[in-house]
This record gives C-alpha cells, sequence and structure tokens, in this order.
C-alpha cells in the first residue's frame, strides 16, 4: 500500500544515532547504528546537497535536472563538533546535524539565525509492492512562513496551507484545483523573517509537497520511489535562490531568436493553406503585429508525425516560403504517440531500432491518441534521442519549419483511466534502467530536449525555437512553455497570470498561456483583457480549440481590433527591453517576471499579493480581471512609480485605485528607468531600425538600467558579438545626468537615440554632450522633453532652472 501521507507514522521508519562521520573534499558522510547514511555535499556556499540512503548503499548519481555548467565552488568549509551535533560552516550557511537522530537545522552564517529545521526530519516506509521506499522529510514551518514555486500550480501563488502533487498529467479545462497538471517542477522558496530559501527535491518519482496542510507547523515533502534527495538554497534574497536554482537546473542554453519573443497566433486548426494564408494576409491588411503561425495536428496526414496532408497543404515548402517572405515563421505541432502502420516510415525505423517503449513482460506500450493506436518512443535512451533529433531535418532544412511545438508529451493517453502510460512501462533512462514510474515525469522533457536537439542541429546557424507542454526541473534549458487546455473565462484569466508567476519563480520564465481561452469562447472584452496580461508574457500567443469560434484580433468587435492592435504594437516597441531581460534570464536566471513578494520581500503586504508583478527590472503591470471594470484597486510596491499613461508620479507602499477602462491596463515604470524602444514593425526584422528611443523617468537619486542587443538571431553573441550599454542616471533638483557604459563589438544598423524624458522638474537652461556644450534641438513633446544624440554617447548632462 502506498500511503499519500506524510504522517501516516505506523510503518515510519527512523533514522538512529550516528556512529561515523567521513569527509571527501567537499562531501561529508553520516552512518548511523541502523544503516542509515546522509550525504551532504557543498555546492556552494549558499547551496547544499542532502542525500539520504536507508541501506547505506546509495544508488548511481543521476539527474536530468542538474546541469553540468551549473557554479560549483565555496569559500569556506569548517567542520566542529558541539554537544549533540556536527556543525558544517560555509561562508553563508551553518548547518548542524544531530548525532542522536540525523536532524538538520540550518543557520544564516551571518546573523545567527535560524532559517530552516527537520521536524521529524528523514524518515521513510518500505515499500514491498515496488522494492525501495517511500521516502519522506518533515520540517518545521514557522509562524508567518510562506512559500512559493512548484512550476504550474494554478491556484493562490503563496502555496501556504495546500498539498500539491507532481505528477505531470493532460488536465483538459483543468480548473483553479485541478492538481496535478502538466508539470512537476518539485522546488519550493520559502520565505521567513524576510529570508528567503529554496528546497529542491530532484526526484522524478510521483512526489508530494505539504505546505502546513496537514500540521500547522509542518512542511513536508515525499516521494513513492528513489532517494530523498534534495538541495537546500539559501538567499538571502529571493531573487538569489531562484537563481541559484536556476543555475543548477540550467539557465536556457541560448537566447530565443527575437521573433520568438513577437505574437504567435495559433488555433487548432488553421487549414488548408488559403486559410492560413487569409490569416497571415488579414494581419498584414490590419496591420496588426504578428510573427508567427501554428500548425496544429490536422497539417499531417492522417496524424502522422513527420509527415504531410497533401491535399491542404499541397506544396509545404512553398507555402512556408511565401509565409517568410511576408514575415511570418511557420511554427508546427510533434506529438509523441506514432501511429501503428507498417508503411509509415517513422513507425517502421522506430521499429526497426526497438526505439518503443515495452511494458514489463515484453509488448510495446500501446495507446491510443489522435492517429488512433500508436507506439511511443522511449525519449530517456539517447540513442532514441538522437533518432528524433534527426528526423527534423525533413521539416526544418527543407521545408522552411522555424519552430517546433511539442504537445500530449506527459505522456497523454486516451480512453485509459490514468491518462498515460501504466506504470510498468520500461525506460532506458539514460542506462539507469527503470519502470514508468520513475521515468513519467521526465518523459515530456526528454522528448522535448530531443526536438530541440534537432532544431538546433538544422536550424544552425540560426537559434531553434521549441515549446513543450510537459515539463520537469531543467526542461527550460531546452524550451519555451505554455500551461495547457485552459479556459475563455475571467477565472483562467486570473489562473494564467498566476501560472506564468509561478513558472518563473520556478526558474522557466520562457512561458504563456493560451491566449483568449483554449476551451470556450471569451467574448471581446476578456479577450482584450488577456491580451493585455499576455503582452507582459514573455511567451505571447493566442491559441484556441477552434471548436467555439473564432480568436483572432478582428475575431470580434471593432473596438477590441483597435485595442488589441494598440497593445501588440506595444509590445513590438517593448521587445528591446525585453529582450534585454531574456539576456540577463540566460546569462544569470533572473526571472523575466517577478512577483511582487519577489520584488520586494521586506514589505509584507506583498506575501499575499497575486495579481501584480514587474516585468524586466523596470515595470510594473496588473491585469484588469473582472468584467466591465473601469479600473481596478492594486498595491504598488515602495519606491516611486509613473504611471505610464499619464507620467503621473505615484509614491508607492499603498493599494489604490487605478483607472483602466477597456483601452487600457494598469502600468507603471520605476522612477529613474531608462526602457528601450523600438518603433512599431509588423514583424521583427520588417524594418531597419535607424533610431532607438530611450525613455527616461527622471529620479532624484541613481539608478541603473541596461539595454542588451545582438543580431537578433545567430550565435554570433556568444563570441563578444552583442552591445550591452549600462546607463546610469543620476537627478538632482535641477541636473539630470546619463553615462552610458557600452560593452561588446556588435554594430547596430541605428545611429541615434531619440531621448524622451518624463517628469524633468526643470527648464533645461544647458546641455552637455560628452563634455561640450551643445546646442540641441529640444523640444517638448507631451510634456517630455526630446531631444535625439549619437548612440555613442557616453554622458549627456542636462541642468537648469526650476
Ligand atoms: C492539446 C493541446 O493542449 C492543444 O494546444 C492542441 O491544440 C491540441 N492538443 C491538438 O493538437
Amino acid at each position: 500500500m502506498i500511503t499519500n501521507t506524510e504522517l501516516e507514522y505506523k510503518g515510519n521508519v527512523f533514522p538512529s544515532k550516528i556512529v561515523s562521520l567521513d569527509k571527501d573534499v567537499d562531501t561529508l558522510l553520516f552512518t548511523t547504528e541502523n544503516d542509515v547514511a546522509l550525504q551532504i555535499k557543498v555546492i556552494r556556499d549558499s547551496v547544499l546537497r542532502f542525500r539520504y540512503s536507508t541501506t547505506g548503499i546509495f544508488a548511481n548519481d543521476f539527474s536530468y535536472a542538474i546541469t553540468k555548467y551549473a557554479n560549483r565552488g565555496y569559500n569556506k568549509l569548517e567542520i566542529d563538533e558541539k554537544e549533540g551535533v556536527f556543525v558544517i560552516s560555509t561562508a553563508k550557511l551553518i548547518c548542524e546535524v544531530s548525532k542522536v537522530d540525523l536532524k538538520i537545522r540550518l543557520f544564516d552564517a551571518a546573523t545567527q539565525e535560524l532559517i530552516n529545521e527537520d521536524e521529524l526530519g528523514f524518515h521513510w516506509e518500505e515499500s514491498y509492492e515496488h522494492g525501495g521506499d517511500i521516502v519522506k522529510m518533515s520540517k518545521v514551518s514557522q509562524d508567518g512562513e510562506s512559500y512559493y514555486g512548484l512550476g504550474d500550480k494554478p491556484n493562490h501563488l503563496n502555496l501556504k496551507g495546500k498539498r500539491y502533487e507532481n505528477w505531470v498529467t493532460d488536465s483538459y479545462a483543468y480548473g483553479k484545483n485541478t492538481d496535478p497538471i502538466y508539470k512537476a517542477i518539485p522546488f519550493y522558496t520559502g520565505l521567513i523573517n524576510k529570508k528567503a530559501y529554496g528546497v529542491f527535491f530532484d526526484n522524478t518519482f510521483r512526489s508530494f509537497f505539504d505546505f502546513a496542510q496537514e500540521r500547522r507547523n509542518v512542511t513536508s515533502f515525499w516521494a513513492q520511489g528513489g532517494e530523498m534527495n534534495y538541495y537546500f538554497i539559501y538567499g538571502p534574497k529571493m531573487t538569489d535562490v531562484v537563481e541559484y536554482y536556476t543555475d543548477l537546473t540550467g539557465k536556457p542554453h541560448q537566447l530565443p531568436p527575437l521573433w520568438a519573443l513577437g505574437f504567435h497566433q495559433c488555433k487548432w486548426s488553421y487549414y488548408p493553406e488559403s486559410k492560413v494564408k487569409e490569416i497571415t494576409g488579414t494581419f498584414r491588411k490590419l496591420q496588426i503585429p504578428c510573427d508567427a503561425i501554428y500548425l496544429d495536428i490536422d497539417y499531417m496526414d492522417g496524424f502522422r508525425c513527420f509527415t504531410w496532408n497533401k491535399e491542404y497543404f499541397p506544396d509545404p515548402k512553398r507555402m512556408v516560403r511565401e509565409l517568410e517572405e511576408e514575415g511570418f515563421k511557420t511554427v508546427a505541432i510533434i506529438d509523441p504517440g506514432i501511429k501503428i502502420d507498417k508503411d509509415y516510415w517513422v513507425f517502421k525505423e522506430g521499429l526497426e531500432n526497438d526505439y518503443f517503449c515495452k511494458r514489463a513482460d515484453g509488448p510495446y506500450m500501446k495507446g491510443k491518441v489522435w492517429p488512433g493506436e500508436c507506439y511511443f518512443p522511449d525519449f530517456t535512451n539517447p540513442k532514441v534521442r538522437e533518432w528524433w533529433s534527426d528526423l527534423f531535418k525533413g521539416l526544418i532544412e527543407d521545408i522552411g519549419i522555424k519552430g517546433v511545438w511539442n504537445d500530449m508529451n506527459e505522456p497523454a493517453v486516451m480512453e485509459v483511466p490514468n491518462k498515460t502510460f501504466p506504470n510498468d512501462v520500461r525506460h532506458n533512462y539514460d542506462g539507469n534502467y527503470c519502470s514508468h514510474r520513475k521515468a513519467h515525469n521526465v518523459y515530456g522533457m526528454q522528448m522535448a530536449r530531443a526536438t530541440y536537439q534537432g532544431l538546433k542541429k538544422f536550424s544552425y546557424p540560426k537559434r531553434p525555437f521549441v515549446i513543450t507542454r510537459a515539463a520537469y526541473s531543467g526542461t527550460q534549458r531546452y524550451t519555451s512553455t505554455w500551461t495547457g487546455d485552459n479556459i475563455a473565462n475571467w477565472e483562467h484569466l486570473w489562473i494564467a497570470n498566476i501560472q506564468v508567476q509561478r513558472m518563473a519563480m520556478s526558474g522557466f520564465s520562457f512561458a504563456g498561456s493560451d491566449i483568449g481561452g483554449f476551451a470556450e469562447q471569451p467574448h471581446g472584452e476578456l479577450f482584450t483583457r488577456w491580451i493585455q496580461l499576455g503582452i507582459f508574457h514573455p511567451f505571447f500567443r493566442v491559441h484556441s480549440s477552434g471548436d467555439h469560434g473564432h480568436q483572432e484580433p478582428w475575431a470580434f468587435d471593432e473596438d477590441v481590433t483597435v485595442i488589441v492592435k494598440k497593445f501588440i504594437e506595444l509590445r513590438y516597441q517593448l521587445l528591446p527591453y525585453l529582450y534585454t531581460a531574456f539576456w540577463n534570464y540566460v546569462e544569470k536566471g533572473t526571472p523575466l517576471v517577478k512577483s511582487l513578494v519577489m520584488f520586494d520581500q521586506e514589505d509584507m503586504h506583498t506575501h499575499y499579493r497575486t495579481d501584480e508583478f514587474i516585468f524586466g527590472e523596470h515595470i510594473l503591470a496588473c491585469p484588469v480581471l473582472e468584467p466591465n471594470a473601469k479600473g481596478r484597486r492594486m498595491y504598488v510596491p515602495r519606491g516611486k512609480w509613473y504611471d505610464f499613461w499619464t507620467d503621473e508620479i505615484v509614491k508607492g507602499g499603498k493599494e489604490m485605485w487605478v483607472d483602466a477602462d477597456i483601452d487600457s491596463m494598469p502600468i507603471f515604470v520605476k522612477e529613474g528607468a531608462v526602457i528601450p524602444k523600438y518603433p512599431v514593425q509588423q514583424y521583427v526584422g520588417e524594418k531597419d531600425i535607424e533610431e532607438v528611443t530611450l525613455d527616461i523617468y527622471y529620479k532624484k537619486g541613481k539608478e541603473n538600467s541596461q539595454f542588451f542587443d545582438d543580431a537578433h538571431d545567430g550565435y554570433d553573441y556568444t563570441k563578444g558579438r552583442f552591445s550591452l550599454r549600462t546607463f546610469k542616471l543620476t537627478g538632482r533638483k535641477d541636473q539630470l545626468i546619463i553615462q552610458q557604459h557600452k560593452e561588446g563589438t556588435f554594430k547596430a544598423a541605428y545611429k541615434r537615440f531619440k531621448i524622451q524624458i518624463h517628469g524633468l522638474p526643470f527648464e533645461i537652461r544647458n546641455i552637455q554632450l560628452d563634455n561640450q556644450t551643445i546646442q540641441l534641438d529640444h523640444l517638448k513633446i507631451n510634456g517630455w522633453q526630446t531631444m535625439v544624440i549619437d548612440e555613442n554617447f557616453t554622458e549627456l548632462d542636462l541642468s537648469g532652472s526650476l
């Protein structure tokens, strides 16, 4: 019997007292009288790994989540003995291990504050049915402690008081209380006394997290197999916790091509070719920017992956080329189920090479998906991944497809009660042979990885673009993601906002929802509000099931088209700002959107906020989530903010009403920010950009901003051909200085910046550019001081009189 509760005391076994301690460089090994072994490895000063064995023997140390590129190394490692405990000290953490029962306590090395403490600590139940153990950990939940993260859970951002399960599941029309859904990201951040730490439980079996739900003062996690193997990550800044976690499980291997940050239009399905062209043509006719058009399963011949329905798409290569001439990149769906058809080449290759998953006693894993009965490649086999990646040659190299969308990779199986493979299916697991119980949560990740390898190979010298539905920790290295089959209602707009923030806190920033809702039909108002939110989501795609009508920007009233167009245009203007944030994510793991708690964890008011978030470093956005609203109440975090629409300055740290009729939404810019903007384009690369606008928001004091740029595709940026500009703003009551520091060798086409200064409190009397007094034409437009200067400036100094 597998218990689904951590507190099933009967049958629980606990470690007894420590009998030995061995040390090998960065790894300590404690052994107890009853043969429990605890390995503590110092990964960095602020990251410790805890790994337990109930027999004294550890399994082969293998993880799909942890990347070999993770930063390692520490400044200090000392081991002492005190009464009853061993004490391990690094520069950031003190870890006490109880000699009596192996319980752990973790302290901030600088302040000696207790951050985290085992309650029952490690314990386990033997699993007679499957072998191995159900491994459990329970920790004290302190009063006032909050919890965040855990991937795509669709409920309140703060996880406190809830229990969640990790088992990736096809979840058509899920709701706020559906659990689990598509992703398994067993990582959370705890926040106690304004200090943040993270726990990453790297175990791919079905796992559970209980955040003070079962018992008020206890947080626990457990899995139905494998090892108790977790990483403790200390901040104390929440952003640092997420950055360290992302470093450990991997930052995206490269920047996306810039077009992938543009607007994407999708539906199940656009066919035949004339329909696709009608859609793309309408975008251009109405001058609504759009970069990508999607082909869902109906482009295939009988839903066979890597084939084309020649009736609907007689000449895909020509069509894709013609779309490209209009600036559209074509993205095609690929599912894992391979139709059982002895005349189908992919099926034949898979069969001949023994690449399909098998049941425990030998037969193939047979399951129904769109094409009918299918077999499924075992993506946990490296040879299968290699084969799969090569299958993309035709689609990418020959036809010219620019992105691939991996769906149904939980893996989803139709008409069976558990919606997926039975537990006994066997997997290679990169040579660590196992059953589906262990491989299930990584199946989709390994499919996306194989797809990514294919795209990387065949798109070269361009960058790959992949989307996946299922994911385990680390999937962010390879692909973007969406939140699955949501519903066209207001609650789902709330959910979409939560999920994208939560994914970003879980190391996976390149995420978005099906804008407008997948199931059912939105009315124009909901669609408009969803687009408004969507412009602040890294992945920005409209998608719908197609059963309930149309969801293109012109499918509603004309008013809707006008407003939606205005917001999509704003997204295109903000592309250099978003791209800069993306670069920070790829370099440092910095989340692209930050929930308010992550922006200001010191402010208790942020701990339970859900709707407001920071986009990049300097923009605060808050979607309107109710019908008929002419605005909403929202919390503006501490600091001074400019209303994006009116330039009115708001002092934060309070909840307030913000006007936002249907053609607007609450957007604020942090004072001191320099926001780079491109002109509106119909698609990325449409225009040679001759001038970049810098919107500068005056601040009395100092603020830094960045602007990253490169060729928008390809790998030259990895060889130094990028430009990274840091703008240092210093404002005084009658002076504003902007200094520019430039790194990298990339030469952009633009030679000028158009400066637009917001909120300048004085009249400009004197302008010094690079220490020369000059007469620039500067004008007041919309109340902003504007001027055009060379993009190479190093210092712009404006002074004047009040
Ligand atoms: C399920 C996916 O979630 C959805 O986005 C897609 O349109 C359908 N499968 C059909 O491929």
